[in-house]
């Protein structure tokens, strides 16, 4: 038994929760895949049907795009508001004959739960669901209030959320945002993220010559523009990881020497992470600075695919009339993405072999953010994540973006606390996505008593500035 009533509560419920979660969990809502629109319509009216069942008033708002889901529950008066946000879409299942279990046929497994979306981001966004049911069953009311944004296209970069936030200041007003959407920095060591990377998505078209050609009667004369592309990418960043595009560390900003030390402490062997997270030779990328100041505070660019010419089994002597590569550039403070996305299309089309034309597009461009750490949030955060979890909390960065938290600060002004429940191995984005049922279970349990502490804060001292 705990002290806490609504602990108690959840304590007594893990097991339907579980169930719940599964049957969130079989839902496909892949956000990128147009087939799947239905399954959307399907995640979203069980959020805000489950989020009604509670008590919290709920709708599902459809226009361009995949449906919102809106809640709010504002009945602790003088209480601050915290504006939960988390997304019910998940990635593709590619390649889905590597999962063990299917992934939209959620199976636990040695303590996890396994299938796509478990960690990212159905099973962390249900623990504030559970820890609302927690304290209004347990206690009769919330200890604040709560307003739910729930999202069904952060895979895809949050494009019409974005426009929503711009439309609908007022009714988001709020105090802080909360996320659990990012992962603990070890097992058993809690960790409240103070940084994100922001991410500019592209996608290179490249046309030579008006269709595919022979590449005897042809090649010599015809413009490939697979060749080009190829030429292009090798350009944009050399061996060491340093991008060259000219101007692109221009204003990036390193943290302080304090917070780097800080980092040189954390519990990260850089062998054990190359051997047993990536599972390559080496880790790579620019050799003056540690792999985690790399992955948190650095810049970088990635290839994420090319299509074009012939891929299928055999030789074809082919000069393909067109290619296409999708690139992406993660970017830190102090760059801004509409400013990254200039210097790289000037470049790209500078890059350009004669005869190809190209066609650089940009698919969504999402700001780095910090978390200032001097709030009382931050610090109730670090206390209940220390209660709950044990072991001292990290304060660290993560190199993954949440395009939408960029958004909540620059037009409505909120900071975001951006703790989560999830795990460095829990294969996001990959075959056998997991989430480790204890940290489900104590998510919900780390939130209930974050919340009952921030609504002792009163307004407006509430506010996080
Ligand atoms: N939840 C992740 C981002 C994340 C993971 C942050 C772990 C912190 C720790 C999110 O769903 C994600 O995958 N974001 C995309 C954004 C992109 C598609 C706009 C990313 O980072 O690639
Ligand atoms: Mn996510
Ligand atoms: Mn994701």
């Amino acid at each position: 038994m705990s002290s806490v009533a609504a602990i108690d509560y959840a304590h007594e419920h893990h097991a339907r929760f579980l169930e719940e979660l599964k049957a969130l969990l079989r839902i496909p809502s892949v956000s990128t895949l147009p087939e799947h629109k239905p399954d959307m319509e399907r995640a979203a009216s069980w959020l805000a049907a489950r989020l009604a069942d509670l008590g919290i008033e709920a709708e599902t708002i459809s226009g361009n795009g995949h449906p919102l889901v809106y809640g709010e529950w504002l009945h602790a008066t003088g209480a601050p508001t915290i504006l939960i946000y988390g997304h019910y879409d998940v990635q593709p299942t590619d390649p889905v004959e590597l999962w063990e279990t299917p992934p939209f046929q959620p199976t636990v497994r040695n303590g996890n739960i396994y299938a796509r979306g478990a960690s990212d981001d159905k099973g962390q966004t249900m623990t504030f669901l559970y820890a609302a049911e927690s304290l209004l069953q347990a206690e009769g009311k919330l200890p604040l209030n709560l307003k739910f944004l729930l999202e069904g296209e952060e895979e895809c970069g949050s494009g019409h959320l974005k426009e929503y936030i711009a439309g609908n200041g007022e009714r988001l007003r709020a105090d802080v945002v909360q996320i659990a959407d990012s992962h603990m920095f070890a097992p058993g060591v809690p960790t409240l993220e103070t940084g994100l990377r922001g991410v500019v998505y592209t996608e290179v078209h490249a046309v030579g010559a008006a269709h595919d050609l022979h590449s005897g009667l042809y090649g010599g004369v015809a413009p490939n523009p697979l060749n080009a592309l190829g030429h292009i990418i090798a350009e944009l960043k050399d061996i060491y990881g340093h991008v060259t595009i000219p101007g692109f560390y221009q204003d990036v900003r390193m943290p302080d020497e304090g917070i780097l030390h800080s980092w040189r402490d954390l519990p990260f062997d850089a062998e054990t992470f190359r051997a047993q997270e990536v599972g390559s030779s080496e880790l790579v990328g620019e050799p003056e600075f540690t792999p985690l100041e790399r992955i948190w505070a650095r810049p970088t660019l990635d290839v994420h695919g090319i299509v074009g010419g012939f891929t299928g089994h055999g030789a074809k002597t082919v000069i393909p009339g067109q290619a296409a590569a999708k690139i992406s550039m993660r970017i830190v403070p102090n760059q801004r993405a509409d400013q990254i996305f200039e210097l790289f299309h000037n470049r790209v089309l500078d890059l350009a072999p004669p005869g190809v034309r190209l066609e650089v597009q940009l698919l969504h461009g999402d700001d780095p953010v910090l978390v200032p750490v001097d709030s009382a949030y931050v610090q109730i955060a670090c206390q209940t994540l220390q209660q709950t979890f044990g072991g001292s909390v990290v304060l660290g960065r993560s190199g993954g973006s949440i395009p939408v938290v960029g958004v909540f600060k620059e037009l409505l002004g909120l900071n975001s606390i951006l703790m989560g429940w999830g795990l460095p191995d829990d294969n996001l984005h990959a075959p056998n996505e997991k989430f480790m049922l204890d940290n489900f279970y104590n998510g919900i349990d780390a939130t209930i008593r974050f919340w009952k502490e921030v609504g002792r804060l009163g307004r407006p001292a509430g506010r996080m500035e």
